[in-house]
């Protein structure tokens, strides 16, 4: 790992004022996990940085951005899909420049993908390029010719990037980048590279920025922070790096995502339930509920082993709440291994679920696994599944009901005068409120739940 500082790139930053009369405007869409959303905010901060303005209109920019996500065929369809609908605005504005970025773009497949049948894309750079913007948009505003570049592994972990946060109260804060974990039917170590953790100095100072500029809600993020510290000369892992930042004074919330079960750590609950700044839930992805499937999926645990934790983290912190990502129809999943999956859901109680078909993903191992069963198989597996789990989080939410919580007010909810506002458990609730209570802190009495939709007023 090498640690640089990011530098404003005056040389580029000319050459784009040179070409255009006013500052230009770009449009920035990230698709994906939050860690991209995270890039497509430095990506702001470094267009902005180097004279860009930006926009919500496809047709008002001067430049769009896609920023990409490869997790699952169809993120991909989905992609290319909004690609294609470029087209006509580029032949109406030939000087627009068209740039696709991310997961996607680190696939050589898809970089020719786009070089054959997108001609209209005129630049593409992978997830580690972002600092370089502005020296490749200027190349291409001088050069004329595409830039596709094809995807490269990098390293260095850039500091000091502007960013350009789209909430003014929620910030993501990435401790570390990439994955070493090769889940047997994942792409993010393929594109997104080996891990390779921030400095604590680095994050610390970064969360010091964000509580003295008012952000309540702070999301670390890493494809897998129980790894964090691995690599760094100093000897620091998640739990320590959980202490250091609650160390901090100020009025704050931390949130983490995503922890691996492999490496959760009791001390982590430990450090969990000591805090009252870190929030009472537990995003902790099981994947399967069948350990023949697991050893299959790479994932390094067992059924077992996991709900030990989750046992553990029932009995040191009362009122914590799980959510979990649930991968269903992976290859040679059988009948009895789909009901294990649904066994587990019923043990565990998760508030939310975040449940996917397996799509298959070329290059990775599970890609050229049997796979007997079709996707109707799968789908009516599905819904099985959503329908335990609806069961389950319409009893949770009741239980919610009769009580006050502390709510961070995110912002304005579908009917007149109403607020959401998000709970400690990551569960919104809607009640009457002021506009100008949005960002802050609320106490709200929560008195109805329609499955898992909170309605209440301030207490
Ligand atoms: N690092 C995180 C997950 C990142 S990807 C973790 O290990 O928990 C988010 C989720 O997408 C995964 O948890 C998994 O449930 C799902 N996913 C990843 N690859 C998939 C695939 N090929 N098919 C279906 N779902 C997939
Ligand atoms: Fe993918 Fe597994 Fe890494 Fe998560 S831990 S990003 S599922 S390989
Ligand atoms: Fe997608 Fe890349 Fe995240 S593949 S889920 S955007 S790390």
């Amino acid at each position: 790992m090498n640690r640089i500082d990011f530098s404003h790139d005056t040389q580029a930053a000319a050459v784009i004022a040179s070409y255009y009369d006013a500052p230009p405007l770009a449009y920035v869409h990230s698709y994906g996990c939050q860690q991209n959303v995270n890039d497509g905010e430095k990506i702001k901060g470094v267009l902005m940085d180097a004279g860009f303005g930006l926009c919500n209109k496809l047709e008002d920019a001067d430049l769009i951005l896609f920023n990409t996500c490869a997790v699952r065929e169809h993120a991909e369809d989905r992609v290319f899909g909004n690609v294609g609908a470029l087209k006509s605005l580029k032949e109406a504005n030939p000087k627009l420049i068209i740039g696709i970025c991310g997961c996607m773009t680190q696939q050589p497949t898809v970089v020719e993908k786009l070089r054959k049948s997108y001609p209209f894309v005129d630049l593409v750079f992978g997830v580690n390029g972002i600092d370089t913007l502005p020296a490749l948009l200027a190349q291409k505003l001088q050069g004329g010719k595409r830039l596709l570049q094809t995807p490269s592994e990098r390293y260095d972990v850039v500091e000091e990037m502007p960013v350009r946060r789209d909430s003014s109260f929620r910030a993501w804060l990435p401790i570390m980048y990439g994955c070493d974990n090769f889940c047997s039917y994942c792409i993010v170590p393929h594109v997104r590279g080996r891990e390779r953790s921030r400095k604590s100095a680095d994050i610390l100072a970064e969360f010091r920025r964000l509580v003295a500029g008012g952000y309540k809600e702070i999301t670390l993020l890493g494809q897998n922070v129980n790894s964090y510290g691995k690599g760094l000369e100093e000897n620091i892992d998640f739990a320590g790096l959980l202490e250091l930042l609650c160390a901090e004074p100020g009025d704050y919330h931390i949130r983490f995502m995503t922890s691996h079960p492999k490496d959760a750590t009791f001390r982590l609950i430990d450090t969990m339930a000591a805090h009252p700044q870190i929030c009472r839930h537990l995003h902790l992805p099981v994947q399967s509920g069948s350990n023949r499937v697991l050893a299959a999926m790479n994932r390094r645990y067992t059924a077992e082993k996991y709900l030990e934790l989750i046992d553990y983290a029932k009995e040191k912190i009362p009122g914590i709440t799980f959510s979990s990502d649930i991968i269903v129809g992976f290859p040679g999943e059988t009948e009895e291994e789909f009901e294990e999956t649904l066994e587990l859901i019923k043990k565990v109680e998760y508030m939310q679920l975040f449940t996917f078909i397996y799509s298959k993903r070329t290059g990775t191992p599970a890609a050229e696994m049997p796979d007997p069963y079709t996707h109707k198989d799968k789908t009516a597996r599905m819904a099985r599944l959503l329908a335990v789990q609806d069961e389950i989080a319409a009893r949770l939410a009741r239980q919610l009901v009769g009580k006050s919580y502390r709510v961070l007010v995110e912002g304005h909810a579908r009917q007149e005068g109403a607020l959401t506002g998000r709970l400690d458990n990551n569960l919104i609730v809607e009640f009457a409120g002021d506009s100008a209570l949005i960002g802050q802190y609320a106490q709200v009495y929560v008195e109805d739940a329609r499955a898992t939709v909170l309605k209440g007023r301030l207490d």
